[in-house]
């Protein structure tokens, strides 16, 4: 495929057991629907001895996400399991390690969105979404969910909010319901869609 010239949008998750993963290839291919290249990156766990990660390299999937990643991007995707009602604890590491982007302001009016998976329907997911907004507000970003001119947000009886998609994952199921799989490349869609309008804006493409 040959992509746009905008910088790709990054997908940065984490996932145990593959459900946040399903989340955000889901989102990839709405991204890449609109002939927008999408990057997927993941953040390393934190091992019991706090700062000091696992392996430098993962086993398996996508790259560890690096700052120079997040320093070219056009929009960022952000993905968490649910873990009390909040982000799991290496995406929080992720983001408290940002401090140089902040300094730097590499973020400011990039667009943004979040998206998590649970494994109880109403186990927190909005609570999680809403949490993972806040140090994106904090990078300057812009936040973008999905409004509700997305049919699939008033039919869904599994997974799908307007703060941003869902997927509920009940026995750990990496499956996608029909409307999560279409609210989540909806999201991806509109996350390009707004990167390439205010990357244009700034007179720095087409
Ligand atoms: C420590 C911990 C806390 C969790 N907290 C919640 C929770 O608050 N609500 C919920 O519905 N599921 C909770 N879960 C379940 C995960 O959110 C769920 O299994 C998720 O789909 C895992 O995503 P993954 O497949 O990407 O790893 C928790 C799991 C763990 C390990």
């Amino acid at each position: 495929m040959s992509y746009s010239n905008i910088p790709p949008i990054l997908i940065v998750f984490y996932s145990v057991h593959g459900s946040t993963r399903a989340l955000a290839e889901a989102i990839a291919q709405g991204v890449e629907s609109i002939g927008v290249e999408a990057i997927l990156r993941q953040v390393p766990r934190v091992s019991d001895n706090i700062g000091q990660h696992q392996d430098s390299v993962p086993e398996t999937g996508a790259p560890y996400v690096t700052m120079d990643d997040l320093a070219h991007c056009s929009g960022l995707a952000l993905g968490s399991p649910t873990r009390f009602g909040n982000m799991a604890a290496p995406m929080k590491y992720f983001l408290d390690q940002t401090a140089t982007q902040w300094l730097n302001g590499s973020l400011i009016d990039k667009p943004a969105c979040v998206f998590t998976s649970s494994s109880s329907m109403h186990g927190g997911q909005e609570a999680t979404l809403l949490s993972m907004q806040i140090p994106l507000l904090h990078h300057g970003m812009v936040i973008c969910g999905l409004p509700y001119s997305n049919s699939a947000l008033h039919t869904t009886v599994t997974g799908g909010s307007p703060y941003g998609v869902t997927h509920v994952s009940i026995d750990n199921t990496q499956t996608l319901s029909t409307d999560e799989l279409v609210l989540a490349r909806s999201q991806g869609e509109r996350l390009a869609t707004l990167a390439r309008k205010l990357y244009k804006d700034e007179g720095k493409s087409q």
